[in-house]
């Protein structure tokens, strides 16, 4: 390799974390003579594709973002008067640097570890908080992943609350108002279709509700910018005993009266103009809020308040309302990752402007609407709404020149028809801009004197109905009140920060979750404004950088995982499973066997993936394990055969959940096509298969990605991620298609698979990360990864397995790229259960690997190739260290109640206390290794009690006197 050549591989060393000597040294330690010897005898022959992806070789990373520029320039950003869901904002500065840019932030995990996650924990009550309090609302979760699919879940949680049995439903209309964005329509009536919903589409003016409906969903501000009075309308739906949701605007609602106070059951919509990018379709949080009744099955996750040990405020995801997709087959919904990255940027955006700063906002803005729509009617062109918050919709004679004169100009408005045009401003907007809109429309009348007259008191906006004003208070808790300075924001969000253990602090080992290195470089276009700045109805000529980008993903995906091609709109792991489930139900549709709805799920399959299925209308049968965690195929062929007349297919993680690369893949997947079913692959462990083998060789026919995790999209907290689907030739025609896109797919009628998310692409600017990651690495090192990712997996199992017991190896002894391993038997021995060790780790400055998934009481480690050996020796360090504080235990030296296990994490506060009443030593407690005293990480709470909070559910900021510790 030259010199040249070496600077175009340089991030392949930066990516990876062991060097050479490194490698040698683990692979001594594991017993193998070479890197590939280890390879084949953890990989069986029978899958092992040829190595060598047909992909570019790898680029520098100063040569990769120079690149970018140029792709960049070729999207055009103009100003967005499209509205429709999607508004130009200002990021301020100081969260964009402090949180949207920042790795302490961004490259959080979920937080099940509450102790080491205070800090967003407490961001995300805030989301809520604000929420709740805008909608007048008393319940909110912490995001979901969209509007249209917010609105979606609302529709399905009604469906199930009023059809329990869903073989014998009683009420099974919804009725959807006309004027509702056309993409969530899209989305209603693909999520209704497997479900047997009957969608009513009409005007709610004119709607009659009688018994047959469970519910209903009005938009307000209507999508075409109406601001109308719905009372009467929930009023005669709950007359029928049906729930109404309200798409809204959380801007729109400082100034409206609020849906809880129109009497909504439940509200749902994005808060993405409040500080997030348009990102040409995300990633942005969607809300969802709803009365109290709703608490047990509001979908997504929700945090609530509890107390610690020591009986200080502590938050943590509330339990009883956590993740519905726990629930399986029994799940209403599969969401799992949500947008918890950008629910927290909104939420300090509203911390940072406060009740009164979002006001003047959405006053500012409806007061240039209200001028645009004054001085459009001095032209002829009457605004069609009386009232309205930010949008002027007129009839005009000749809509595509207007059009051609717009975007002469960079400008994008709606465009209903040749005759209707959409007009909405938002934050960003000036008077400026409202002249040069009005300029538009003289110059179509071949004038070119464009005056207008500003008004610029907030007592004159009329466009807004009294009856429908806001009255009641919001955002009155102190954090909306305090930290409206630069310094106290920039403080703030440290504070938080400091709270957190992400990547920036130390390893996160979590298996199934992939947590590998989030490249800065990777990241840094994601917030150039020529990414950040398109809207996702744009017309086409204005995203050709995009669609570069778009089109090579694609491709390189479909390569990657040998198949045909890639749709990347479903925006997370189980939205993609979703979709997947979705063309495999297409597919025997059109091939006249649409009763094919039997799913075959292996009982250690995540639960996303059962609640995906139900929602796909099939019927879930669970394949057994053998002793070994892996499939039984036996069972499996068993169950193939027997269920072989109404076979819809397989859902099988591989390698398994277990960590195994298991040899009978190929002829499970035989079995499966064999009985007329196809074989969907979860692919959240593709980092075990990336340039080895990949789901088409081994004779998958759809499989998804989760980006957030082998194509290194960062966790943020949460979510964003990104779950595109690639599938076989078969499947092709049915990928998902979009009403924003003229793409619908030419498969016959009744068999096309509509939108399964808001915006065509999904979280577009986050493609951008997993693009990078495939560009830098280029085609040797995407294999190179995996192979390190399966290295630093045996190592750490062959340190740790003369300590601990590993559950499930391949026949050769190794594991893939992440092992379980048993705290069982602690239990008996040594009153020891998996969460004293995973809070254990917090005081060795660790995050605990996975818990209990997919076995109850152990822990699953995937440190990926991005740690170096340094790293895994000072985890492995610290699991040892604490193999030996149980073996204190079991002997009888340490006491079985009052130890360093059962009372971790250790805080500040305790070990600083004046009193210390414990058999071991303040050192033992927090700094038990010599390299703690270096890098030492604090959680900022005890051991939270859920049962507490579980038991007084509090998911609203409470007043400040609870803050205080005791
Ligand atoms: C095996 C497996 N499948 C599916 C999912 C769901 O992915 P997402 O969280 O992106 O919805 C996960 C998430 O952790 C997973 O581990």
């Amino acid at each position: 390799m030259n010199l040249f050549e070496k600077q175009a591989s340089e991030f392949i060393g930066r990516h990876i974390g062991a060097n050479e000597e490194e490698a040698a040294q683990m692979l001594r330690t594991i017993g193998a003579s070479s890197l590939d010897e280890l390879i084949g005898k953890t990989i069986p022959a029978s899958i092992r594709d040829k190595e060598g992806l047909s992909l570019p070789g790898p680029i520098s990373e100063h040569q990769y973002l120079i690149e970018l520029k140029q792709v960049a320039a070729r999207n055009k950003v103009f100003k967005s008067y499209i509205g429709q869901g999607y508004y130009d904002t200002i990021v301020p500065s100081v969260i964009l640097r402090s949180l949207f840019e920042n790795p302490g932030w961004y490259t959080q995990y979920t937080p099940y570890q509450a102790e080491i996650a205070q800090g967003r924990l407490e961001s995300l009550l805030n989301f809520q908080t604000m929420v709740a309090d805008l909608t007048a609302l008393p319940l909110a979760n912490a995001s979901l992943l969209d509007e249209g699919t917010a609105a979606a879940e609302a529709m399905t949680m009604f469906f199930n609350l009023k059809n329990k049995d869903h073989d014998h439903v009683t009420t099974p209309k919804f009725f959807v108002d006309s004027n509702i964005f056309s993409q969530t329509k899209d989305i209603l009536l693909t999520r209704s279709l497997p479900l047997g919903i009957q969608l009513v589409e009409g005007d709610y003016r004119k709607a009659v509700i009688d018994g047959s409906y469970f519910g209903a969903i009005v938009q307000y501000p209507a999508s075409d910018g109406a601001v109308e009075d719905h009372r009467q309308f929930i009023q005669q739906v709950h007359a029928s005993n049906a729930y109404v949701v309200m798409a809204t605007d959380l801007l729109a609602l400082t100034l409206l009266t609020p849906p809880g106070e129109l009497g909504a059951d439940v509200a749902v919509g994005n808060s993405q103009r409040l500080g997030v990018p348009m990102g040409f379709g995300g990633p942005h949080a969607a809300f969802f809020a709803a009365k109290d009744d709703f608490k047990r099955s509001i979908p997504g996750r929700i945090i609530g308040v509890s107390i610690d040990a020591q009986g200080n405020r502590a938050l943590r995801m509330a339990l009883q309302t956590r993740e519905q997709h726990i629930k399986r087959e029994k799940a209403t919904s599969n969401i799992c990752t949500a947008q918890a990255l950008l629910a927290n940027m909104s939420a300090m955006y509203a911390v940072y402007h406060g009740g009164a700063g979002l006001t003047n906002i959405a006053k500012r803005t409806s007061l240039l609407a209200r001028t645009l729509s004054h001085e459009m009617g001095e032209l002829g062109y009457n605004n069609l709404n009386s009232s309205y918050f930010d949008t002027v919709k007129i009839k005009v004679s000749d809509a595509a020149a207007i059009r051609r004169l717009a975007e002469a100009r960079g400008m994008n408005f709606r465009y209903y028809d040749e005759a209707y045009i959409g007009i909405t401003l938002d934050e960003t907007t000036t008077q400026q801009d409202v002249l040069n809109i009005l300029g538009v429309f003289h110059e179509a009348a071949g004038s070119h004197l464009v005056t207008a007259t500003f008004e610029v008191e907030d007592d004159t906006l009329d466009n807004i109905p009294s009856s429908l004003t806001r009255v009641s208070e919001f955002l009155t808790h102190p954090v909306f009140n305090t930290h409206h300075s630069e310094s106290e924001m920039m403080r703030y969000m440290k504070s938080l920060e400091n709270k957190d253990l992400s990547l920036n602090t130390s390893m996160i080992s979590l298996g199934s979750c992939t947590m590998k290195l989030n490249a800065a470089t990777e990241l840094i276009p994601v917030s150039w404004p020529e990414f950040g700045g398109l809207h996702p109805f744009a017309p086409a000529d204005q995203w050709q950088g995009y669609q570069q980008i778009i089109s090579e993903l694609e491709n390189a995906l479909s390569e990657i995982t040998g198949f045909a091609a890639t749709s990347l709109q479903p925006n997370s792991g189980a939205q993609g499973e979703y979709a997947g489930l979705l063309a495999i139900r297409a597919y025997h549709a059109a091939h006249k066997e649409a009763h094919r709805d039997v799913m075959l799920i292996p009982i250690s399959a995540h639960g996303t993936n059962p609640a995906s299925a139900v929602m796909a209308g099939m019927k879930v049968v669970v394949v057994k394990s053998d002793d070994e965690g892996h499939i039984d195929v036996a069972d499996l062929k068993a169950k193939a055969e027997q269920y072989k007349e109404n076979l819809a297919g397989l859902m099988v993680t591989y390698p398994s959940t277990h960590g195994v690369f298991e040899e009978s893949i190929k002829d499970i997947c035989k079995a499966i096509h064999d009985n007329g079913g196809l074989v969907y692959m979860d692919g959240a462990n593709m980092n075990a298969q990336v340039g080895l083998t990949s789901p088409g060789f081994i004779g998958a026919d759809v499989c998804h990605l989760n980006l957030h995790k082998t194509f290194a999209i960062p966790h943020g907290g949460g979510g964003p991620g990104m779950g595109p689907i690639c599938v076989n030739e078969k499947l092709k025609p049915y990928l998902p298609s979009h009403v924003s896109r003229d793409n619908a797919s030419q498969n016959g009628a009744g068999t096309k698979v509509h939108a399964v998310s808001a915006a065509p692409y999904g979280s577009a600017s986050i493609l951008l990360i997993s693009y990078a990651y495939i560009r830098l690495l280029g085609a040797e090192g995407l294999t190179r990864s995996t192979k390190y990712a399966i290295l630093n997996a045996n190592y750490m199992k062959a340190r740790l397995e003369k300590y601990y017991k590993i559950l499930y190896s391949g026949s050769n002894g190794t594991c893939a790229h992440e092992f379980i391993v048993d705290l069982r038997p602690f239990k008996t021995s040594a009153g020891i259960e998996a969460e004293d060790v995973a809070k254990r780790l917090m005081d060795y400055g660790f995050h605990a690997p996975t818990l209990s998934f997919p076995v109850p009481g152990t822990i699953m480690i995937e440190p990926t190739e991005s740690e170096d050996k340094g790293e895994l020796d000072r985890f492995c360090d610290a699991l040892i260290a604490i193999h030996e504080e149980i073996v204190q235990i079991e002997e009888g030296k340490a006491d079985k109640v009052d130890n360093a296990l059962k009372n971790a994490p250790h805080t500040q506060h305790v070990i600083c206390a004046d009193q210390w009443s414990h058999a071991y030593s303040r050192t033992q407690a927090a700094f038990p290794l010599t390299y703690l005293k270096d890098n030492k990480f604090w959680p900022s709470v005890g051991r939270v009690n859920n049962t507490h909070g579980d038991r007084n559910l509090i998911c609203t900021c409470e007043p400040t006197s609870s803050y205080e510790l005791a």
